[in-house]
């Protein structure tokens, strides 16, 4: 038993001009394997059953040894990190936003090319590596924020729905250090369906928090 993988809805070239095939295949197969890699051997070497969920091992990391606890942290940031990243995006170009994220993004950031705006803003004041996301906060409310390296959003008890890698490994051969040109390119390809679904799992999961610490 191992974390498997994800599948990606659409083919590590079909991002093209966007993120070249070559990019996407770098990124994909040496990077997001290597976190995979690296949590599976930790927990492995921890007789771990693989009985839930990445994103459950930060709740649950005391049940780890303290030496192995960051490594884990770190692995499962990584994993959790580029599976957001790469379901955040699609070959479609300027995706509709629907009902219920529309409503709530509006009510939040006044309208969609203020959250757009905020999201680039926040990604070209990342300083070294990490990632510029868009949360749902422990109140409920929609957030967007920055986080170094691998850390999770999770440890904080936020919820990411979408995430932009603002690592070099993830535009560097296609966009030298234009970062900005990345980003804007980024901000046309993210699948709002899926950021959509998103939150609404992450709306459910904190609705179920609030309902068990209320019992
Ligand atoms: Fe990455």
């Amino acid at each position: 038993m191992e974390y498997q993988p994800i599948t990606l809805g659409y083919a590590l070239g079909e991002l093209a001009p966007f993120l070249s095939e070559e990019t996407m295949q770098i990124h994909y197969n040496k990077y997001y394997l290597a976190y995979l890699n690296l949590l599976n051997s930790v927990l492995k070497r921890n007789k771990f059953d693989f009985s839930y969920t990445p994103q459950e091992l930060f709740d649950r990391i005391s049940e780890f040894p303290i030496k192995d606890r960051d490594e884990i942290i770190y692995g499962a940031g990584g994993v959790l990190n580029h599976e957001l990243y790469f379901t955040s995006m699609t070959p479609v170009v300027d995706m509709e936003i629907k009902e219920p994220l529309k409503s709530e993004i509006d009510k939040r950031f006044g309208n969609r090319q203020v959250l757009e705006r905020q999201i680039k803003d926040r990604a070209m004041l990342l300083t070294g590596s990490g990632y510029t996301m868009l949360v749902v906060n422990n109140y409920g409310q929609l957030q967007v924020l920055n986080m170094s390296n691998q850390d999770s959003p999770y440890e904080m008890g936020f919820f990411p729905i979408l995430a932009i890698d603002a690592w070099e490994h993830a535009y560097y051969l296609d966009y030298k250090a234009d970062r900005a040109g990345y980003v804007e390119q980024f901000l046309r390809h993210v699948d709002y369906d899926q950021v959509n679904r998103n939150y609404i799992q992450a709306m459910d999961q904190i609705t179920k928090l609030n309902e068990t610490s209320e019992m």
